[in-house]
C-alpha cells in the first residue's frame, strides 16, 4: 500500500519547491526555495523547521519530537485553536484547543519560482469539544521570509467566539544572551501571578520562568540573539496580544519533553489572540491571524 507521503507527491509535489515524506513518524511537506528551506508536518499543521541557509536554523524543536504519539510536538510553531491555553470554562477539555495534535490535509501546494506555498485544512471537527461550524486553513509561504497564515471562516449560523496562537518556539544560542524588543510599555497579564496585570518599560530578559500575555501589542517584535550573532523579527496581522514563555528549569523537568538545557537554547514569542484579545465572527465572516519571521545577520541586523 502506497505510504502518505507518496500518494501526496503523486498528487500535488511542485518540483524541487515542494515535496512530502516521512520523518519523525508523520507524514511531513518540505518546501525549498534558493537559499531557504522549511519543514511542515501535516499533525496539527505545525511548521517544525525554517532554515534560511545564511543563519541557520530559526526554529527550535525538542529533541525527543515525534509525531502520531497523539500529543502535540514540542517546538517549531504550534497552532492553538479555537482556544488559547487552557478552555475558559471546561477543564476537562485540552490545553491550546484541539487542533495541534490532528491531522490536517492537503488543500493546495503551489510554487512560482519566489515562494514555495501549501494550504491545509482542518477538517476533523469534533461537535463535543466545540460546538460551532467553521473552515480552517493554515498556509505556509516560504520566501525570504517564512510566512504562517491562520484562517477561520465562520461557516455556521451564529456568532461564535475564539482565542488563538501560532505558538513560535525560536532557537537562540544562549537565553542568557537574548533580549526580546518590541512589548515594552504594553500591559501583561502575568500567568505566573493568577493573571495580575503588570507593565515594563524595558526590553525583556530571561533568567527565570516566563509566562505572560502581553495586551494591546504592536505588530513588530524582535529577539536579539547576542551568542548567534543575529535578531530573529516577527512582524503579524490580526494579532493584538503577543505571549511570550520560556519554562525555565522546574517546568522543563515536569514538561518532560524539553530535552536537556532546552529552556536555554529556546523563547516562545507567539502571536496571538489571547487575554482581552477575543475574535467574534459573524456567519460568513473570516478572520486571519499571521506572521513573518526571518533572520537578521551581520549588517542587515
Ligand atoms: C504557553 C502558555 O503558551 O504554552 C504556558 O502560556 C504553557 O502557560 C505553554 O505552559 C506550553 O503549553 P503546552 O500545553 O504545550 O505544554
Amino acid at each position: 500500500m502506497a505510504r502518505d507521503a507518496d500518494k501526496l507527491n503523486a498528487r500535488f509535489a511542485a518540483g524541487d519547491a515542494v515535496w512530502f515524506e516521512e520523518r519523525l513518524g508523520g507524514c511531513v511537506a518540505n518546501l525549498r526555495m534558493a537559499d531557504y528551506s522549511a519543514v511542515v508536518a501535516l499533525q496539527g499543521a505545525q511548521v517544525l523547521s525554517f532554515f534560511p541557509r545564511g543563519s541557520g536554523e530559526v526554529l527550535w524543536l525538542s529533541p525527543v519530537a515525534r509525531l502520531g504519539a497523539g500529543k502535540a510536538v514540542r517546538g517549531g510553531i504550534p497552532v492553538c485553536w479555537p482556544w488559547f491555553g487552557p478552555h475558559p470554562h471546561e477543564a476537562s477539555k485540552p490545553a491550546h484547543g484541539f487542533v495541534r495534535a490532528r491531522n490536517w490535509s492537503v488543500a493546495e501546494v503551489a510554487s512560482d519560482g519566489d515562494e514555495a506555498r501549501i494550504a491545509l485544512a482542518f477538517e476533523d471537527f469534533d461537535e463535543a469539544l466545540w460546538p460551532h461550524k467553521a473552515a480552517l486553513q493554515l498556509e505556509v509561504i516560504l520566501g525570504e521570509t517564512l510566512r504562517v497564515a491562520l484562517t477561520t471562516l465562520n461557516t455556521g449560523v451564529a456568532p461564535f467566539s475564539l482565542t488563538q496562537a501560532l505558538h513560535t518556539y525560536l532557537r537562540v544560542g544562549d537565553i542568557a544572551h537574548v533580549r526580546v524588543e518590541g512589548l515594552e510599555g504594553s500591559h501583561y497579564i502575568d500567568q505566573l501571578q493568577a493573571g495580575r496585570v503588570c507593565e515594563s518599560s524595558r526590553p525583556i530578559v530571561i533568567d527565570a520562568e516566563v509566562d505572560r500575555i502581553y495586551q494591546d501589542t504592536a505588530d513588530r517584535v524582535c529577539v536579539h540573539d547576542g551568542a548567534e550573532g543575529r535578531v530573529i523579527e516577527i512582524t503579524t496581522t490580526g494579532s493584538r496580544s503577543t505571549v511570550v514563555w520560556n519554562p525555565w528549569i522546574e517546568k522543563s523537568a515536569r514538561l518532560g519533553d524539553m530535552g536537556e538545557d532546552g529552556y536555554r537554547r529556546m523563547v516562545c514569542v507567539e502571536t496571538a489572540n489571547a487575554g482581552r484579545d477575543v475574535i467574534t465572527l459573524e456567519p460568513g465572516a473570516h478572520h486571519t491571524l499571521s506572521l513573518d519571521i526571518r533572520a537578521l545577520v551581520g549588517d542587515r541586523r
